[in-house]
């Protein structure tokens, strides 16, 4: 099946670019896209170029026949696995840079993670010609990263961002949950912990971005084994650091529990 051919016939394609390892947040982006689409493309591949050299790319955890099993029933059409060598040949050199909205949050605490995301995407957008993209609010700064490459680069797709999809404790899937003991997955609470918490002073009427962001870092603070990256107020749209919440803005946070860094992240609205 070649793109060109379905784009020809008036049909609608959607891609779902992934890094495998499928739960069911990217289930999720599965079946939003089969409804809205005539062919649903399945990306995966664990791209090297947004790990840091002393992240987990070598141990970051693959499953491909068990992610096609699970993808099956969404109704997908075609999976799409590259390997390294294929998407970045030898002399690979030519990169995608957003600028200003990918420099907080995860940007400055992962030099060049956003880089390597917006060329990927690009490539996948390239090589499966999508006319929609969907792309979960999980990783809130990759999906404004994305929805301005897009904007800025007349890419000419459709950006959906789906909610953040939950474990039945709070705790935000991802294929990196695997990594923590018991122990660990039990204090990882603490995050979305910390975001009901801002959330629910935020309804009690508190507006100044220290007091919600004291009440997010506190949970935090009481896990043992958790360590703040980051907990911030930045606006929803730009980024930009927000001092009052006087209109909508992310709370965003990493935080590592034991050696795992996980993210989470919820809009407050005035
Ligand atoms: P990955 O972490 O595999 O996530 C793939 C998509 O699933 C992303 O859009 C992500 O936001 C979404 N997702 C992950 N966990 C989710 C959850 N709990 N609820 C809702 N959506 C969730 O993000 C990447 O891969 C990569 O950076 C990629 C965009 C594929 C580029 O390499």
């Amino acid at each position: 099946m070649r793109a060109e051919d379905v784009r020809r016939d008036g049909r609608v394609i959607a891609v779902v670019p992934t890094m495998g390892f499928l739960h069911e947040g990217h289930l999720t982006l599965l079946r939003a896209a089969r409804a809205r689409a005539d062919v649903v493309i399945l990306t995966i591949f664990v791209n090297p170029t947004q790990f840091g050299p002393s992240e987990d790319l070598s141990r970051y955890p693959r499953d491909e026949a068990g992610d096609l099993d699970k993808a099956r029933p969404t109704g997908v059409d075609l999976a799409f696995c590259p390997d390294a060598a294929a998407m970045y040949p030898p002399g690979s050199q030519t990169y995608v840079q957003v600028r200003e909205l990918a420099r907080p949050l995860c940007g400055a605490s992962r030099p060049g993670h956003f880089d390597g995301v917006a060329t990927v995407v690009t490539k996948l957008f390239h090589l499966t010609r999508p006319h929609l993209a969907f792309f979960g609010e999980k990783d809130y700064q990759q999906l404004a990263v994305i929805r301005r490459m897009t904007r800025d680069l007349d890419f000419g797709i459709e950006i959906v961002g789906m909610p953040i999809v939950r474990e039945a404790d709070g705790v935000a899937m991802s294929s990196r949950n695997v990594y923590l003991s018991p122990e660990h997955r039990a204090q990882a609470t603490c995050l979305v912990r910390g975001l009901d918490a801002a959330e629910a002073a935020v309804r009690g009427g508190e507006r100044s971005a220290a007091a919600l962001l004291a009440a997010a870092r506190a949970p935090c603070e009481a896990a043992p084994a958790a360590r703040i990256d980051y907990i911030e107020l930045r606006d929803a749209d730009e980024l930009t650091a927000v001092e009052r919440l006087a209109r909508p803005a992310v709370l965003a946070m990493a935080v590592f529990v034991g050696a795992t860094r996980l993210i989470d992240n919820r809009v407050l609205k005035p």
